[in-house]
């Protein structure tokens, strides 16, 4: 079997329990509904609010004939879904795949158009995999793609043919990137003992600097000609690549409090680069906010401070680990190295904001939105002017997050507008089991965010975000990934990717009403509506809107649409919607819990077909699939086939993608219609 979930070995209703209350699953679900039928007037008062001029007349089109774009073996069934006149979603979904090539359907057409290595600054040289170096990694597309976000040319307008492509480079995956990294370890005990790693890494000064130029950002304007076809302006002025080690300003309440100085930065004020740049979300004024997720696994070494060294526990909490880190960056470069730089860590975790219209602009680490392992930073304008940020804790039984500017939105003053990230209050959700929820504060001060619970300032409540979240009581969700405002209907969406650990035992946390499952394998997308429709507000309603998993699973729901249309889902994790307001969600988790490649999948969020979730991309083996983002003219797609291969070795391949060598390539996909119309539809 490919689930543990699976309706065959399971008791359900014993399973989906929440905890101290024996509620089944199917009373979660009946109350659910019950409250939809009470919210939908206030919904549609909601998104008066917002509607403005996004939504685009639903186009009327012929159905594209099914055709199998994926010819690979496919465990899950396929949809048997027809497209229903009147809907904006017209494809005909794909089946689920194994191939070691892309799947789009019928009628449309996916390019990998910006892989790992590519040049792209007019002097960088191409890519040489047997001879690759720092210098070169610096003005190359940077490794594992994950965030894309498409910002027009120029600044302002809503050009489609003419963009910046943004795009984040999480982490490095050496041992698809260098022969011979790793080797056996001699120290494998024989006949039991303490268990050692299988494998170690053979690093060099060389390799450490090519991983670190190989994280962090690129900028890369691209042009779209008469043809459709894309290119990238190798001469721009714009093009340019953040690293590991760009200098970055940290503004805001901890910009240069002692925590953050170290023996480079006494001022604690300048950091060297950005690390784990998962998601991102664009500003209204046109910046990037991005990400600084799993920062935790580049320091080694914390065993070396003495156990009662709050600076010790503060690392603990955030899973920073007492040996040698798996990369060994710290025997090269101190500041990875917890025992010379206690203080280096504090200095990720962060948003950061990247001007990519300023080529020379300085990113800044916005500390005023908390330290934790954000996942993306959507932002939205709330009625009342002020900027709202909405970001998740990408870690079981962490914490959803909105910040609310003091100062509120200015048209005509782009730079006031970026101080508004400087200056705010940073909530933690709670969401109660009545369907109600509230955006508790996290200020020093207030509540128990004193000294006496180890907040001596606010600075220390934003370092330490989780604790504060412990604190005030905020609820324990399943891996909040990216959260984003629908710019249709002005509800939140919030992707929990899976969380296995919840569980009934002695010491284990309990389900709750908005983490309904146990051992939830693959995941749920909740939907919150601010009250009165106003994202400064500090209370809202929420709903389960899908349950996600193999819909012949009867624990998987899919916002009340029949179950046998709907493709099988698992792990949603980045997330974009389309002009017609339709929700697109990328996974990050199928190849382990259904056995099928990771891939995009889009599903109307109003109207009949609310929940008719439909495969439309597939990726390939190891890959997961991340930062869909289209074009204003919602006519080309771009998605980011990350860490394809991953689990495999150069020797021992399990991906060639995208040209058929030994070593897969992370790349950006573009996707179009060859009609050359509208995606999706
Ligand atoms: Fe980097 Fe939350 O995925
Ligand atoms: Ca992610
Ligand atoms: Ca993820």
């Amino acid at each position: 079997m490919w689930s543990s979930t699976s309706r065959d070995d399971v008791d359900i209703d014993k399973i989906y329990s929440t905890k101290g209350r024996g509620e089944t699953f199917a009373a979660i679900l009946e109350r659910r509904l019950n409250r939809r039928r009470l919210l939908e007037g206030g919904v549609a008062a909601a998104a008066l609010v917002l509607t403005g001029s996004r939504i685009d007349a639903v186009r009327a089109q012929d159905a594209t004939p099914v055709a199998d774009a994926s010819p690979g073996a496919s465990p899950v069934a396929s949809p048997v879904g027809s497209p229903v006149a009147g809907s904006s979603l017209t494809f005909s979904p794909i089946p689920a795949s194994t191939a070691d090539q892309l799947g789009v359907p019928a009628g449309y057409q996916a390019v990998p158009f910006l892989r790992w290595g590519d040049p792209i600054t007019a002097d960088a040289p191409e890519f040489d995999a047997a001879n690759q170096s720092a210098a070169a990694q610096e003005v190359q597309f940077g490794y594992n793609c994950d965030f894309v976000g498409f910002l027009p040319l120029p600044l302002g307008s809503a050009t489609s043919d003419n963009g910046l492509l943004v795009v984040n480079h999480e982490y490095t995956n050496s041992e698809l990137m260098f022969a011979g990294y790793l080797s056996p370890n001699p120290a494998t005990p024989e006949g039991g003992g303490t268990p050692v790693p299988e494998f170690l890494p053979n690093v060099t000064q060389e390799i450490v600097d090519v991983e670190l130029a190989a994280h962090g950002l690129s900028v890369v304007e691209i042009l779209r000609n008469e043809a459709g076809e894309w290119t990238v302006v190798r001469d721009s002025q714009y093009n340019r690549r953040l690293t590991g080690t760009t200098p970055m300003e940290l503004t805001g309440p901890v910009a240069g409090v002692d925590l953050v100085k170290t023996t480079d930065d006494p001022t604690g004020m300048t950091v060297l680069g950005t690390l784990n740049n998962c998601a991102a979300g664009t500003t209204p004024w046109g910046t990037v906010l991005s990400g600084e997720e799993n920062f935790n696994q580049y320091f080694g070494n914390l065993g070396a401070l003495p156990a009662d060294d709050p600076i010790r526990a503060h690392h603990e909490r955030f899973g920073l680990i007492e040996g040698s880190s798996e990369r060994r960056w710290e025997a090269f470069h101190d500041r990875f190295d917890v025992a010379k730089e206690p203080n280096e860590a504090f200095r990720f975790g962060w948003s950061v904001e990247i001007d990519p219209y300023e080529p020379t602009s300085t990113p800044k680490k916005r500390t005023a939105i908390g330290r934790f392992k954000h996942e993306a930073i959507s932002s939205v304008i709330a009625p009342g002017g002020q900027v709202i940020f909405y970001s998740g804790d990408d870690q079981i039984f962490e914490y959803v997050y909105k910040f609310v500017s003091t100062g509120t939105y200015d048209p005509s003053d782009r730079a006031a507008n970026m101080a508004l990230l400087d200056d705010g209050v940073l909530y933690a959700a709670k969401f109660n089991d009545d369907g109600g929820g509230e955006w508790l504060p996290l200020v020093y001060g207030e509540g128990p965010l004193t000294e006496a619970n180890g907040f001596a300032s606010q600075a220390d409540v934003l370092l330490n975000a989780r604790g504060a979240g412990d604190a005030v009581g905020a609820t324990k969700m399943d891996r909040p990934e990216d959260i984003e405002p629908s710019p249709v209907n002005g509800r939140i969406y919030i992707n929990c990717t899976n969380n296995d650990q919840r569980g009934t035992a002695e010491g284990e946390e309990g389900a709750n009403a908005a983490n309904p499952r146990l051992e939830n394998m693959h995941g749920h997308v909740i939907e919150l509506i601010e009250d009165g429709g106003d994202q400064a507000s500090l209370a809202f309603t929420w709903d389960l809107f899908i349950i996600a998993g193999d819909p012949a699973d009867e624990a998987t729901y899919f916002g009340g649409y029949p179950k046998e249309k709907v493709s099988a889902i698992s792990s949603p994790d980045n997330m974009t919607f389309d002009a017609a307001g339709n929700l697109w969600l990328s996974t990050d988790g199928q190849p382990g819990k259904l056995n099928v490649n990771d891939g995009l999948f889009a599903v109307p969020v109003d109207g009949p077909e609310r929940g008719y979730l439909r495969q439309f991309f597939s990726a390939v083996p190891g890959a997961e699939v991340s930062g869909p983002i289209f074009t204003p003219d919602n006519t080309s797609l771009f998605v980011a086939v990350q860490h394809p291969g991953e689990g495999g070795t150069l020797e021992a391949p399990l991906s060639r993608w995208p040209d058929d060598a030994n070593m897969p390539r992370p790349s950006v996909v573009v996707i179009q219609a060859e009609n050359g119309g509208r995606i999706g539809e």
